[in-house]
């Protein structure tokens, strides 16, 4: 297939791995372009801003524009892009250090920058100008979350006098719909959109500019990373306010789950890992979780099973449950591990869990990647009591180390994790419905049943090394959806 046939897909996404991360958009945006990009009817550029991290880890950035400028209300208008080549795809980075070189992505422990609606939508202006640098039209324009979502702003309200993107159809991708982008009136002005938008039909939302909606009310689809959350953001319990404009769009709502990255995340080579192992040969397995034991100063002849976390610190990760069922939990034979960081009233409240539970309870507030896979890989058992969950992508990487998750049914995590039948010796997990500590600590309890237990045991484990969430079959869904979105009208914007 020559270039000019290929389908062009502009990923616009505020971060991406590994340049920088802060959770699973991170991953996905990483992993998802790189399985687009093997397909040879498809061609797939990134866009992302130039975050302090990228440049504190040394990537091999080019320079690709020295000066570019956008239309802006006041002085800030100049910006320069740097280019990274990824594995099939290049990715473009928004040079503009006043708004982006910063120590953290969107928060610092105490809150969110104040300025992050400027900054997110000079992003996603200056990814259409750089597009247009570039000259390289997209057919699809592929948005994630709600830090890219005012580029379908300016395309329907502000749109170029040449045409340039007339032909672009635009996806809209929601990985967390509690993260929407709430800003006081007045931004619209400020970011240089006409102040109508200002209206409940539009981007109002109670008494806030809302740059989520743009992403839901001006793309030509929507979707979201797991069938069960896309059908749950459409009810009062998980629409988070924008149920009944999702409701609207429903036959334009898809759920297409989230995979993981297999050569990225794999217990035979990972290099952070003391040992390797395969379903084949679990003896590394066993260093592994010996390592961990040492890492948290525990007993290392121990036999307790060691219950891992590994999350970002908030309300959505269910904390608040699982600090209420620590005293139950913790009268059990078992070791908890946690690796988080974020919000700060959390890390309080684990930073006294620990002190009560010394020798028990092992706790580090960092971002630590190598601390994460060791934890992957040396648990026996992974927790997730989320609140809710989009996907979730901590499941299938305990799934791919070996390690049993016990997860509360919802979202991605329902449609990842099945209960272990011991009759059938199906299922490779556990699962609990009610936010309540009493189904969380029986689920807990059920799980610990099995523990070395044979022959189910061995059967739990081999069930989620066995369990598929690779990329590659979620990419060919995404590819699907961009081809039934080229057969619909452009909205051609110009
Ligand atoms: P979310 O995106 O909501 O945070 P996911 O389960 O989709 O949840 O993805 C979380 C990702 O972030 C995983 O790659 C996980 O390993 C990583 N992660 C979360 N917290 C930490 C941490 N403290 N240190 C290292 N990695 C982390
Ligand atoms: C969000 C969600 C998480 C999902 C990730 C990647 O951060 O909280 O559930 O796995 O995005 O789509």
């Amino acid at each position: 297939m020559n270039a000019e046939t290929r389908i062009r897909v502009a990923f616009l996404t505020p971060e991406m791995a590994p340049l920088a991360k802060t959770g699973g958009l991170a991953d996905v945006t990483g992993a998802l372009p790189r399985y687009l990009a093997r397909n040879p009817q498809l061609e797939v550029v990134a866009i992302m801003p130039l975050h302090r991290e990228v440049r504190k880890k040394n990537f091999p950035l080019k320079t690709a524009f020295e000066h570019l400028t956008i239309d802006w209300p006041g002085s800030e208008k100049v910006f320069s892009v740097q280019e990274f080549q990824s594995e099939g795809f290049r990715v473009y980075l928004i040079d503009n250090p006043r708004l982006f070189d910063r120590d953290y992505l969107y928060s610092t422990p105490e809150g969110d920058y104040p300025d992050n609606g400027e900054r997110f939508a000079f992003f996603s202006l200056a990814a259409l100008e750089t597009l247009r640098a570039l000259s390289w039209k997209p057919d699809i324009i592929h948005a994630h979350d709600w830090q890219s979502a005012l580029a379908f702003a300016y395309l329907r309200h502000r749109p170029a006098a040449d045409g340039f993107f007339a032909d672009t159809r635009l996806l809209f991708t929601i990985h967390n719909l509690a993260y929407q982008g709430l800003f006081p009136a007045d931004l619209l002005g400020r970011v240089g959109l006409p102040r109508h938008l200002f209206n409940p039909e539009d981007l109002e939302f109670y008494g806030k500019v809302n740059f989520l909606k743009a992403g839901l009310l001006y793309s030509d689809a929507i979707s979201t990373v797991s069938p069960t959350y896309s059908r749950e953001i459409q009810t009062a319990e998980f629409g988070c306010g924008l149920e009944g404009v999702l409701r609207k769009r429903s036959d334009r709502l898809f759920g297409i789950l989230n995979g993981i990255d297999y050569l990225e995340w794999n217990p035979e080579t990972d290099p952070a890992l003391p040992a390797h192992y395969s379903k084949g040969n679990l003896a590394g397995k066993s260093v592994c979780r010996l390592e961990l034991l040492r890492y948290f100063n525990f007993q290392l002849d121990s036999n307790r099973p060691v219950v891992g976390m590994v999350s970002r610190l908030a309300g959505q990760k269910g904390f608040d449950l699982l600090a209420k069922s620590l005293d139950e939990l913790l009268k059990k034979e078992l070791y908890l591990v946690i690796l988080g960081t974020g919000e700060i009233e959390i890390q309080n409240l684990l930073v006294e869990a620990q002190k009560k539970y010394p020798g028990r309870l092992g706790l580090k507030i960092a971002f630590d990647d190598r601390l994460a896979r060791l934890i992957y890989a040396g648990s026996d058992f992974f927790l997730i009591p989320s609140r809710y969950e989009p996907c979730g992508l901590t499941q299938m990487y305990s799934l791919r180390y070996g390690t049993v998750p016990i997860v509360r049914s919802t979202g991605g995590l329902r449609d990842t994790v099945s209960e272990f039948n011991p009759s059938t010796l199906q299922g490779n997990g556990f699962l609990f419905q009610d936010y309540q500590t009493a189904p969380l600590v029986e689920a807990v309890s059920r799980a610990l049943t099995f523990y070395r237990k044979e022959p189910f045991w061995s059967r739990l484990v081999a069930n989620g090394l066995d369990s598929d969430f690779s990329w590659e079959k979620s990419a060919g869904d995404y590819f699907n959806l961009y081809r039934q979105m080229l057969s619909w009208p452009a909205a051609r914007f110009s």
